[in-house]
């Protein structure tokens, strides 16, 4: 190659780089806030989940004021709020600290309140603040990436406001610290019961609460827990039986990503990696609390195979789809449906997204019926089938592979029944000199893509 020509790449990379740069700066720049924020408006309720990118101050009082006025006032103003916080160790602290005032949080001036982001918790309290930020290291999911994952998801700027609002109230546990231990209270008891988790942790497709309820280890709460002394750290031989923060925030370290070995459950991992391995040792320290570590090692044995399993399934499911979508038989295909307003390589080149891989996470809507099957077997019945053998909950993971089970063989009748049409359909197009009948734009204009492209 002649020197001049190594100079195309290097100047290639000299322009694209920079516009790179600007086009992720230009499409963070808009009203919302994320990559998609040029696509969609904030809610008024957001100033209170994401604070740091939407809340403005209140500007109808006016003034600075001490600690003791704020309470002073707001014993009228909000009443419960001051009495929350005069039971909270925010009011009396251990020692000879000082009280922690509203202004502590808020700020003293009126015109200019915050709503408290975890960085001015972190201000008092290092070691929490900096545990919860080392979450990032493990990527998703974790608390303290939530809410970048939530806002970041395609389906949050593709669906109407009315669909994905709720989205950032539980994915809100990364932009304030009140999830778990709840304002203006802010009690660690509380933030150590199963309860604290439970506003987020439920229902498809992670269904915590059900899981740890009816596991062993759930049952003896349920039937003792009122007994137990809340005030006492989650440390060994403090609690018979663990609660959820018991095992996820082991020691009390806000970092509830260093553990995962299995994720989400939303894609096949290899669980023998020397990362993994290093996990499962932490796992099996920590239920060796109570149990013995042979035992326990085996229960997470039990949880791989397990796994191993519902993936074969997933992949079976899969197969399936590769090849209807190979032989042109998925209709609508992706072509003849409006493709996700936020993607614009899918107005390039359209294809149906079959599995993790292809990115089918945002395939909540807009797919055919047999792509539809398919996402709620590995969305819903294999998470359910991942959290019930991770929990202990037997009879539940039992229930999701066979509800698996029932989802692949409707998959599997469905392509059987689409594949016969098919072949009828190109018989009919042979006798008609090839013409074959296509919905056209028929998907296109439906009232719903109106209306979502005009109101995000
Ligand atoms: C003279 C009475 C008074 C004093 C003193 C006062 N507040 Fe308020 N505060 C109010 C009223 C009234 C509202 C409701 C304002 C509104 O909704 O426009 C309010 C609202 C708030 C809000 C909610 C803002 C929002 O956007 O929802 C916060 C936070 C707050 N005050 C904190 C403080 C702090 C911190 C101090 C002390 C530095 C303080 N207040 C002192 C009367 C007072
Ligand atoms: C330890 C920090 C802290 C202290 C001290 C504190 N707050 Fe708050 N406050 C918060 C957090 C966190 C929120 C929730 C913010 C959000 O939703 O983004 C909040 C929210 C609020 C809100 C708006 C939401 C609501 O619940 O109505 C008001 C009003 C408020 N605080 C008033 C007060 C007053 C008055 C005091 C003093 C008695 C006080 N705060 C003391 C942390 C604190
Ligand atoms: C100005 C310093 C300061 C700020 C800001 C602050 N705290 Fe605290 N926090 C304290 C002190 C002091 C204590 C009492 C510690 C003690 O008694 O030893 C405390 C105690 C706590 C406790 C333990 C309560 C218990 O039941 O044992 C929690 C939980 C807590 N804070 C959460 C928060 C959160 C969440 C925020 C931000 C919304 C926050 N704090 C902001 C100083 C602060
Ligand atoms: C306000 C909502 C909320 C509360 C309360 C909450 N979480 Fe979460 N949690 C989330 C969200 C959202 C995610 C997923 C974040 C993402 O998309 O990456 C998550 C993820 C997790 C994960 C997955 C981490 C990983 O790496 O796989 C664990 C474990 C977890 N939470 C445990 C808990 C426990 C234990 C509690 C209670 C002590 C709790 N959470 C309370 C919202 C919450
Ligand atoms: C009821 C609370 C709740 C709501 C509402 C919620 N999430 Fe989550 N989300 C969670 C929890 C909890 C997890 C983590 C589950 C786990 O690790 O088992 C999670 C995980 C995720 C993940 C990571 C897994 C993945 O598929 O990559 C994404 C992305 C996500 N949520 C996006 C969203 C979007 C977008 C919405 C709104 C359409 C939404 N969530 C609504 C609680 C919620
Ligand atoms: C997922 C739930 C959850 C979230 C989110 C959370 N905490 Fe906690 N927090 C807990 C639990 C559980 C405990 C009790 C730990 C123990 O028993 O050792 C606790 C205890 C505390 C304590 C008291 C520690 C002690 O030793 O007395 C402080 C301070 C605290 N949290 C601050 C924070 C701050 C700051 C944030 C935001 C960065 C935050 N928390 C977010 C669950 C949470
Ligand atoms: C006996 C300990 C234990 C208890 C109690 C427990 N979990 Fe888990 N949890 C696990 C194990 C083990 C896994 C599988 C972890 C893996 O794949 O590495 C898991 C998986 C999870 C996951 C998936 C993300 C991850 O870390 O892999 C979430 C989210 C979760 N649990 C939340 C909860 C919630 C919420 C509760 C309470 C309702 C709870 N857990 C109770 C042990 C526990
Ligand atoms: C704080 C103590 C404690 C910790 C930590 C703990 N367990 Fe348990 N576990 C118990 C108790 C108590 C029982 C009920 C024993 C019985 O049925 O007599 C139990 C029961 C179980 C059972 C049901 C056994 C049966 O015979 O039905 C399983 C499975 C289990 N634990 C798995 C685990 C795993 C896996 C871990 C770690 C991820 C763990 N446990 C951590 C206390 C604990």
């Amino acid at each position: 190659m002649r020197v001049r020509y190594v100079w195309i790449p290097v100047l290639i990379a000299v322009i694209s780089v920079p516009i790179g740069f600007y086009y992720v700066d230009w499409s963070k720049s808009g009203d919302g806030a994320g990559l998609y924020s040029r696509s969609w408006q904030p809610e008024a309720v957001f100033a209170y989940w994401n604070p740091e990118d939407f809340y403005v101050s209140v500007d109808s009082v006016i003034g600075e004021f001490s600690g003791e006025q704020c309470i002073d006032c707001h014993q009228g103003v909000t009443p419960g709020i001051v009495n929350d916080w005069r039971k909270s160790r925010h009011s009396k602290p251990a020692d000879d600290q000082n009280a922690v005032y509203c202004s502590d949080c808020h700020g003293s001036n009126h015109e200019d309140l915050h709503l408290p982001s975890p960085e001015i918790c972190g201000g008092c309290h290092a070691d929490q603040h900096n545990q919860f930020v080392d979450e990032k290291r493990y990527g998703f999911p974790s608390h303290a990436l939530a809410m970048e994952r939530a806002l970041d998801a395609k389906h949050f700027a593709d669906k109407p406001k009315a669909e994905v609002t709720a989205c950032l109230q539980c994915h809100s546990v990364a932009t304030k610290c009140d999830s778990c231990h709840t304002r203006h209270l802010f009690s660690a008891a509380e933030a150590r019961r199963p309860e604290a988790c439970l506003t987020c942790h439920s229902g498809p497709p992670h269904p915590d609460d059900e899981t740890y309820f009816n596991s062993k280890h759930g049952e003896l709460y349920l039937a003792e827990g009122e007994n137990w002394d809340w005030s006492k750290p989650l440390r060994k031989g403090n609690y018979p039986a663990p609660t959820c923060a018991y095992c996820h925030m082991d020691e009390g370290k806000h970092q509830v990503a260093n553990k995962s070995i299995w994720k989400f459950g939303i894609k096949q991992i290899n669980p023998l990696t020397s990362g993994n391995e290093v996990k499962r040792k932490q796992w099996i320290k920590l239920c060796a609390d109570c149990h013995e570590k042979d035992w326990s090692a085996d229960r997470l044995k039990e949880m791989d195979a397990e796994r191993k399993t519902a993936w074969n399934k997933l992949y079976r499911a899969e197969d399936i789809l590769k090849s209807l979508r190979s032989d042109n038989l998925i209709y609508p295909s992706a072509k003849e449906r409006p493709p996700y307003p936020t993607d614009s390589a899918d107005d390039l080149i359209q294809y149906e997204h079959v599995g993790f891989f292809e990115g089918q996470a945002s395939a909540f809507y807009n797919v055919s019926a047999i792509e539809r099957d398919y996402f709620e077997m590995w969305y819903f019945d294999n998470l359910a089938a991942y959290k019930g053998s991770a929990h202990g909950d037997i009879s539940f993971a039992n229930k999701g592979h066979a509800a698996m089970d029932s989802s692949l063989e409707k998959i599997k009748h469905k392509a059987e029944k689409i594949r016969t049409l098919g072949k009828a359909e190109k018989n009919e197009a042979r006798k008609n000199n090839g013409h074959q009948e296509h919905p056209g734009k028929l998907w296109f204009n439906g009232e719903y893509t109106e209306y979502n492209r005009d109101h995000n």
